[in-house]
Formats: C-alpha cells, structure tokens, sequence
C-alpha cells in the first residue's frame, strides 16, 4: 500500500504497511494491551504474509496503532492484532485500520477473535459473533509410564529440518482442508521457542499425526497444531515431546481444542494431566458466510489476556 498522511487532532499520522523494523514496537504495543504472543510468533506472521501488516505511525516514527489481515485463499481471510495506543483511542483511528483491512478483504470471508470488550466495536464495524466457542485445557506435565503398549505401532520422529516439515503436508491438508504449506514451514521451523514431533506408522511410514509445541509466555506452552488419528497417538507425541524437549517440570502446557475435536480432546487430557480452564477468553466473529475454519489452528498466534474467563 501507499504510505498516506491522516491529521488527527491536529497531529499528522501516517498509515503504511510494517516493516520487519516496526515488529518490536508491535509486540510492545500489543504486549500493554493484553496479547500473549511472543515476539517469534509476531515474526512467523510477518514472514509468512509480511503485507499483512498496518500500522499508524506518528511523524517521529512511534507506532499508535496496528492491524494484520490475512489473507487465506480467495475465499477466507483473518484480522488479527487490532490495537490503538490508550492515549490515541476513541479518535477513530480503530475505524481506520478496520477499513484499510477491509479494503484488502474484498469479498472474502473474514473472522476474528475479539476480547469481551472489544466486541461492541466489532460490531459497529459489521461483525456479528459466531457460534463457535473454544474451551482450553491446561496442565503441567504427566508422565505415563506403559507409552509402548498405549501406541506399539507408531514410531515418533523429531522435527528438525524443512524436509521434516514437508512430511506433514499432506496428512495437515486431509485435517485442515486447504493448503498452508509455507505457513507450516515457517510455524513449525525448530527453534528454543517451537519444537514439533511427527508420528508414522510403522509399517508403511505413513504421517498418522504430529504436535508442535510453542511458547505462549513465560513457563507456558501451547500444544497447536496437534493433530494426530487417536488419542493414543497424541499422547505418544505429547509423552515424546515432554520427555525430550528442554520444558523443565514447571512448565505449563495449554491445548485449544475445536468443538469436533472436544470429546477426544477431553480423553486426551485425562491421559495426559491437564484440565479442563473453561471457555478462553476470545469471542469468534465474522462477517460473511459462516465460518467453519478453526482459525485457532491456522493463525494460532494472538491469544488475548486482558478479559476474564
Ligand atoms: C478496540 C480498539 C481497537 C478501538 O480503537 P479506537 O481507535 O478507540 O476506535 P474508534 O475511535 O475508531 O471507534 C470507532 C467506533 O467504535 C466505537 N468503539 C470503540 N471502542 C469501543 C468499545 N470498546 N466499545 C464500544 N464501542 C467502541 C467508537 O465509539 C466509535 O463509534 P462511532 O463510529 O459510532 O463514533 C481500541 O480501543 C483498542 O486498541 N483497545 C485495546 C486493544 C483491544 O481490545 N483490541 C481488540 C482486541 S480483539
């Protein structure tokens, strides 16, 4: 997009896309305003869809507000990290982002996750909630002793490099129903913050599932994606995740289960120690069609805190 000026207040701003530059003053903002991401899952954003990203700068180049827009496919897209600096709200520089995201949107569907208070102002802007809720289980680790005879016949392997990555394209396309393979590659690269374990059959070295586990906050981890053919598959990926990687015993671990995916999701938690936080505090909203995308397991990155559950 073209850089333009807008004057509020009688103070010039600038609205423009981001720059890898602006990324710290991205997390920063939108660390004061509640979201948990770290700073590695703000750059897997921006390197999976660098014009994603707005911001409002003002003439000294300090950032007042930003938005992402994702754009999916040509059907669906996804706003994220909408955040206008406490002193800079209520002058509609929200509704300025909101139509610049817009604007990119075009036709396509669009959703979002809102904090409770944010919701009304969605709302203004033509969103309407949706009927899709999430509940988050969460618990340290557990381990379990007897993990051959839970799962014999699948093998887990470490994630370790690109060609590890590409082993799960087609098995993530079956479950997530479009393609993302350069978002996988970015998501799921090892790093001291994400580390990710594929499982395959034995026989015939079929991908059967895989987990990635990434860091939320300090001392907390989310298991997403985790997607796996049963639950005694996902346990073995989870037993193998905390049993090699470098968490420590203090270590919280959160999974975000979809509503299909609730049932095994319950099981999966008993096996493994976690429990049941109740619903998280995001409100899915859309525009458009229906949204029937979990975009928790596509863009799994803006968690907000600022709302009690
Ligand atoms: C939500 C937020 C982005 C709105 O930005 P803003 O610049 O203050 O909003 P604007 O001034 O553009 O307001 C646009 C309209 O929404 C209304 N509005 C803004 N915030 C509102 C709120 N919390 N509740 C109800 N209405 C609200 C305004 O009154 C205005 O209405 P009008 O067009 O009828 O005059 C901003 O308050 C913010 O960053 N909050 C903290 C972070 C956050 O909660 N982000 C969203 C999380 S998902």
């Amino acid at each position: 997009m073209q850089a333009r000026e807008i004057i509020i207040k009688d103070t010039k701003l600038v609205v423009r896309n981001l720059d890898r530059d602006d990324l710290n003053q991205v997390c920063a903002l939108s660390m004061l305003h509640g979201w948990t991401s770290s700073s590695e899952d703000i750059q897997v954003m921006f390197d999976t869809q660098p014009k994603a990203f707005i911001g409002i700068f003002r003439e000294d180049n300090k950032l007042v507000g930003h938005i992402a827009v994702f754009l999916l496919d040509d059907k669906r897209a996804y706003i994220g990290i909408v955040v206008v600096s406490k002193v800079m709200q209520g002058y509609g520089l929200g509704k300025i982002l909101m139509a610049e995201a817009t604007d990119r949107v075009g036709a396509r569907d669009v959703s979002l996750d809102s904090t409770s208070d944010a919701q009304s102002f969605y709302r203004k802007m033509g969103f309407r909630n949706s009927p899709i809720q999430t509940l988050s289980f969460t618990g340290k680790r557990k381990r379990i002793e007897n993990l051959e005879e839970l799962s014999p016949n699948v093998i887990i392997k470490d994630v370790k490099n690109k060609a590890d990555i590409s082993q799960v394209f087609d098995y993530d396309m079956k479950i997530c129903k479009f393609v993302r393979h350069k978002h996988l590659q970015k998501w799921l690269a090892p790093s001291p913050f994400c580390f990710s374990h594929v499982a395959f059959e034995k026989q015939d070295g079929r991908c059967v599932g895989y987990v990635s586990a990434r860091k939320l906050d300090a001392g907390i981890y989310k298991l997403q994606p985790l997607y796996a053919d049963s639950v005694e598959i996902a346990t073995a990926l989870f037993q193998h995740l905390v049993t090699n990687c470098p968490f420590g015993d203090d270590v919280m671990f959160r999974l975000y289960p979809t509503k299909q995916a609730m049932p095994h999701a319950r099981e999966f938690s008993r096996l493994n120690g976690l429990h049941e936080e109740g619903a998280v505090s995001d409100f899915r909203m859309v525009k458009g069609q229906d949204e029937v995308i979990d975009w928790r397991c596509v863009y799994s990155t803006s968690n907000t805190t600022s709302t009690a559950l």
